[in-house]
């Protein structure tokens, strides 16, 4: 077969196989923070670098190929955990939807754990708001950065108890750190309290698993709500831009 009568998915295959090679002469620094996850402290590789085996730098094969310009939604493709992963938020946002929540607020939960799914656990709110801040209106990060205080504290007013999910999770006698309970004493009587509770009413745990909602379901809500950049998430040059391109590659040394 000539390369000009190849078809496109066999140069792709092709391409992918020298990419797979090349990385076989790559050593993958691990960030410090996958180590302290197993209890190390401990950066780097355990391997020396040297003539042609240098570290991992740029795209990582292993991981789904990303669009040149990617969008909020090519992140919950093919970066972020997939189940339960982005059908939690997607529920969420599906129940919002159905409550009748305004679009903004349906977006929030469609974004509230987007930490937890695609970035980091620890302190989601406060990391999951501070990624998507240049993009959305100040509410609605403002809501998600405090939703993770609030899901502590009741709130009969809208019906909302103490979650079922963390007696499980944390133990029946778990109290939450100070700075939570701090800031839960701000947020209260701050103007956008309602609407960092209303993540906290949608905010489904115990989703249906036999449900699937595509992230399609909310492009409008997005293509009205989310400023994306047109030179995509992470070529942009924003405060968080980097968080993004961290996303991307991950393993990149530097
Ligand atoms: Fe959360
Ligand atoms: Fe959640």
């Amino acid at each position: 077969m000539t390369v000009a009568t190849k078809s496109m998915s066999d140069r792709a295959d092709e391409l992918e196989m020298q990419e797979l090679k090349e990385f076989e002469n790559r050593i993958v620094a691990k960030s410090l923070l996958y180590n302290l996850a197993d209890g190390k402290l401990f950066t780097g590789s355990s391997e020396t670098p040297g003539p042609g085996r240098h570290y991992m730098m740029g795209e990582d094969p292993r991981l789904p190929a990303m669009p040149e310009k990617p969008t909020l939604f090519d992140f919950y493709k093919y970066r972020f955990a997939q189940k339960p992963g982005i059908q939690h938020v997607l529920q969420s946002a599906n129940l919002a939807q159905k409550n009748g929540l305004p679009e903004k607020m349906v977006l929030a939960c469609l974004l509230h754990d987007i930490a937890v799914t695609g970035f980091i656990r620890s302190d989601h709110g406060y990391w999951g708001a501070q990624l998507i801040e240049p993009y959305v209106d100040e509410e609605v990060s403002w809501a998600i950065r405090m939703h993770q205080a609030l899901r502590f504290y009741p709130d009969e007013s809208v019906g909302y108890g103490y979650p079922e999910q963390y007696i499980r999770m944390f133990g029946a006698d778990y109290k939450p750190e100070p700075y939570i309970e701090a800031e839960y004493q701000r947020a209260k009587s701050h103007k956008w309290y309602m609407s960092s509770r209303m993540i906290c009413v949608n905010d489904l745990y115990s989703f249906d698993a036999s449900v699937v909602i595509k992230p399609e379901q909310f492009e409008d809500i997005v293509g009205r709500h989310f400023k994306t950049p047109k030179e995509g998430l992470g070529n942009d040059n924003t405060p968080s831009s980097h968080m993004w391109r961290t996303l991307r590659r991950p393993c990149n040394a530097l």
